[in-house]
């Protein structure tokens, strides 16, 4: 045990003396004299989040023969999809464009595969390249230390505190780290439950009760169907426009199809086919209080990164009066939601489907990469994937599962070119 120690911090001097006019000895007192226990030196990438994105960077360097530690605050791969989606969830994307690189979907999965079946298929990814994350440690703070040319990931596990140093660090906690929960004026009064979608499972328990779903992403929109189809009453608060759009057209995915529109057209001449499609298929969506932005869905998600709505149902069921749309809230009080437009309604549950943020600015310190606002790169894809001094984003492109497989390709080729493989311990 003392051997292979001694063994590793020779070996850490080594390597240190290796980086370039820096006071090796310095660096590594400062590392040794850290309070809170050994570092442990990484020899290749850190990558924090085991979610779909840590997942296909950690397999595109695994096969460039590069190991890579994967670091997670909760207990299980992709916590994300196992903890906090609803029961009903099905990628709203064909499956070929949310396949992770290197592993396509089994063939037998269905063009919109369950949650279950894509849980299914990141377990059967992490098995198939052998990736073992470190669960239950929270990243708590990552810095780049300039002395010693490394990054310092310090991280929590219960009480325990651990200290990782490495070349590179790659950020994958996602868009969707934490839950947006807005404060509105009366919430301490109200007497019904008030929750966020990342804790909604199904609409079981809301059975013959009224519920308030606010916010109308594709959360809230399924959210509502699914309040719908158990004979609860829901109805949806929509504060702003909002482009929604049928999942299919000419039997094809209006994703995919605007894809392969864009290879040949400019944005906008897609966005007017789109709208028109739209217009022909779902009318106008207008007369049933969700108003359509003035810029079209594509250049809105390229501009802004607003997610247009894929409509699964939902539409039909605001249209036949089923649930009922409302404007913003102006305030709650016991068991009623008062609205802008002054009317007042009862209600027994409020869920709010307000969205998520990343959580970036709170744990990663020094860096101009990100944005303190946002928690997002502050280069737009395709140029977000890469920071300063070793620093690497995955799935921030505001593309989901098919931007996340293009950033974790492009990390993978960039650390081969700097990677020395006998650094490894
Ligand atoms: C309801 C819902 C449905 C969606 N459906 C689709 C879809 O069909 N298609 C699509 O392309 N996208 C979809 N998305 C977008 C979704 O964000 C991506 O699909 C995908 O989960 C992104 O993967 P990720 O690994 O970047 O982030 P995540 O899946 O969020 O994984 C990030 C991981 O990082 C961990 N983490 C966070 N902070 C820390 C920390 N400080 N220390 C250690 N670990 C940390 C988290 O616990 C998590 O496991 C959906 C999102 C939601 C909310
Ligand atoms: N099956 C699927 O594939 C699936 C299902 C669900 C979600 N998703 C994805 O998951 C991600 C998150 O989706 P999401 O729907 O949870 O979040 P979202 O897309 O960010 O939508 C949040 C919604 O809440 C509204 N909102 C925020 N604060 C509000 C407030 N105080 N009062 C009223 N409304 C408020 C927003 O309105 P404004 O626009 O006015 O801010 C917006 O309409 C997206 O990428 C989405 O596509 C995918």
């Amino acid at each position: 045990m003392l051997i292979s120690k001694v063994i590793f911090w020779v070996f850490l001097m080594d390597y240190l003396k290796e980086l370039e006019g820096k006071s090796v000895h310095d660096c590594y007192q400062q590392i040794t004299m850290n309070k809170i226990g050994s570092p442990i030196f990484v020899p290749g990438p850190v990558i924090v989040g085991a979610g779909p994105s840590g997942l296909a960077a950690a397999a595109c360097l695994k096969q460039k023969g590069i190991p890579s530690l994967m670091i997670e605050r909760a207990e299980c791969l992709a916590s994300m999809w196992q903890l906090k989606t609803y029961d009903r969830l099905r990628l709203h994307l064909p499956k070929q464009f949310c396949q992770l690189p290197l592993m396509p979907f089994p063939k037998t999965l269905p063009s919109y595969p369950t949650k279950h079946q894509f849980l299914a298929y990141l377990k059967a990814y992490a098995d198939h390249f052998d990736i073992k994350p470190a669960f239950s440690q929270t990243v708590v703070s990552a810095e780049f230390d300039h002395v010693c040319h490394l990054w310092r990931v310090k991280t929590l596990k219960k009480e325990d505190r651990a200290e990782y140093v490495c070349q590179w660090l790659i950020v994958a906690t996602g868009e969707c780290a934490e839950e947006v929960v807005p404060q509105i004026e009366g919430m301490e009064e109200f007497d019904g439950h008030i929750f966020h979608t990342s804790l909604y499972k199904s609409g079981s328990m809301f059975c013959g009760k009224n519920v308030l779903v606010v916010g109308c992403g594709n959360s809230g929109m399924e959210v509502c169907l699914d309040l719908c189809n158990h004979n609860a009453r829901p109805s949806l608060v929509v504060r702003d426009t909002v482009h929604i759009l049928p999942q299919q057209m000419l039997g094809k995915s209006t994703f995919g199809l605007s894809m392969f529109l864009l290879k040949w057209f400019p944005i906008r001449l897609v966005d007017q086919f789109l709208l028109l499609m739209s217009h022909l298929m779902l009318g106008d969506t207008d007369q049933f209080g969700l108003r359509r932005p003035k810029l079209g869905p594509l250049e809105l998600k390229n501009l802004y990164g607003k997610t247009p709505v894929l409509d699964v149902g939902t539409l039909a069921q605001i249209k036949n009066g089923k649930i009922k749309v409302c404007r913003g809230i102006k305030r709650l009080s016991h068991n009623a939601v008062e609205f802008v437009d002054g009317k007042v309604e009862n209600f027994d549950a409020i869920i709010l489907a307000t969205g998520y943020k990343s959580n970036v600015p709170s744990w990663l310190k020094g860096s101009e990469m990100f944005r303190e606002k946002d928690g997002m790169p502050r280069k737009a894809f395709p140029n977000g994937w890469k920071g300063e001094n070793g620093l690497y984003s995955v799935g921030f492109t505001k593309r989901g599962l098919l931007g996340a497989s293009i950033d974790a390709k492009r990390i993978a080729e960039d650390i081969q070119r700097t990677w020395k493989p006998e650094a490894t311990l």
